[in-house]
């Protein structure tokens, strides 16, 4: 639902132009221009809080929207230069100091993480965050046990079949080629107590979830783990985006268990999380694959 107050609308149209539907309008009544909402567009309303956000007269409301949460924008003080170096100097961190990382810090990463767009204006992203070093060793030996369970199936024809099916072309080529004849090694070492390459020991890991049937909840996910990642960078803690994490938390019915994951939900996105045991001295040049204008 959506009000505009007509006494203090001066009917501008800029809450128009803003919204993705165009639910508030400008028609002419009695050869005056006035804004209304839409009767044929107002539900596919994403509560994005675009209008409330841009009205200059501050007369419209979006009724799931309390006003008192809107902060009165302000021009960030961080400059395009600063920008560019924070993402320059940012790594993906593999091995962590034996060291907690406060909750404050924590929380902190994750008020940057509540900032992400979205893909359809909903927040209906979660986070599981876990910096119990009981939990996540419990965790890690389910995930050891869901790959070595793959590990085997993968060498059965008629299970390999399945999960080619199941997973599609694309996904089977990078579990096989990829991420598979990685993880042989992982789990040998594992088992040999020599290191936990799926984990890397880090102190905290963050899990993005998503319902299943959000349209583009697996993108969502990926941009607020974004977001938590370079706040981390400014905090002083490393991260690295763990894609290993978020398959064995939607196959393993114990892990889903053990993080409570309802079964409509699906982990999207996960990073670990820790203080960096090894500084980066210098950065290497990084660069997308094509850059070009098409005239
Ligand atoms: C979507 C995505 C998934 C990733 N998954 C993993 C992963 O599972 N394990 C890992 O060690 N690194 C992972 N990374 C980190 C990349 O390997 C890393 O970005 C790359 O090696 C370049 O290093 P840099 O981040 O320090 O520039 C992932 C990165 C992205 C963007």
């Amino acid at each position: 639902m959506i009000k505009i107050d007509q006494n203090l609308c001066n009917a501008c149209g800029i809450c128009s132009q803003v919204c993705p539907r165009h639910i508030p309008e400008m028609i002419d009544k009695d050869n005056e221009k006035i804004m209304k909402i839409s009767r044929e567009r107002i539900g596919l309303c994403m509560d994005c809080g675009h209008c409330m956000a841009v009205c200059p007269k501050d007369a419209i409301r979006v009724k799931s929207l309390s006003k008192e949460k809107f902060i009165e924008a302000q021009k960030p003080d961080i400059v395009g230069d600063q920008l560019i170096s924070l993402f320059k100097h940012r790594r993906s961190v593999r091995r962590y100091k034996d060291k907690p990382v406060p909750r404050e810090i924590i929380d902190k990463i994750i008020e940057a993480a509540h900032t992400s767009p979205t893909g359809t204006g909903r927040r209906s992203t979660g986070v599981i965050i876990i910096d119990d070093p009981k939990t996540l060793k419990e965790l890690s030996e389910l995930g050891y046990r869901t790959y070595e369970d793959l590990e085997k199936n993968l060498k059965n024809p008629i299970a390999r079949f399945f999960i080619k099916k199941r997973i599609g072309k694309k996904t089977f080529d990078s579990l096989n080629d990829f991420v598979m004849p990685g993880m042989h090694w992982y789990m040998h070492w594992y088992r040999e107590g020599k290191s936990n390459e799926i984990l890397r020991d880090c102190p905290v890991l963050i899990l993005f979830h998503s319902p299943i049937n959000e349209p583009m909840g697996d993108g969502n996910c990926i941009i607020s783990a974004f977001h938590a990642i370079m706040m981390a960078q400014i905090m002083g803690v490393g991260t690295c985006f763990n894609d290993l994490i978020p398959p064995v938390c939607n196959r393993s019915r114990e892990i889903r268990d053990l993080l409570n994951l309802p079964d409509d939900r699906e982990v999207y996105a996960s990073i670990t999380l820790g203080y960096s045991k090894y500084k980066f001295k210098r950065t290497p040049p990084r660069k997308l694959a094509e850059v070009r204008y098409i005239k």
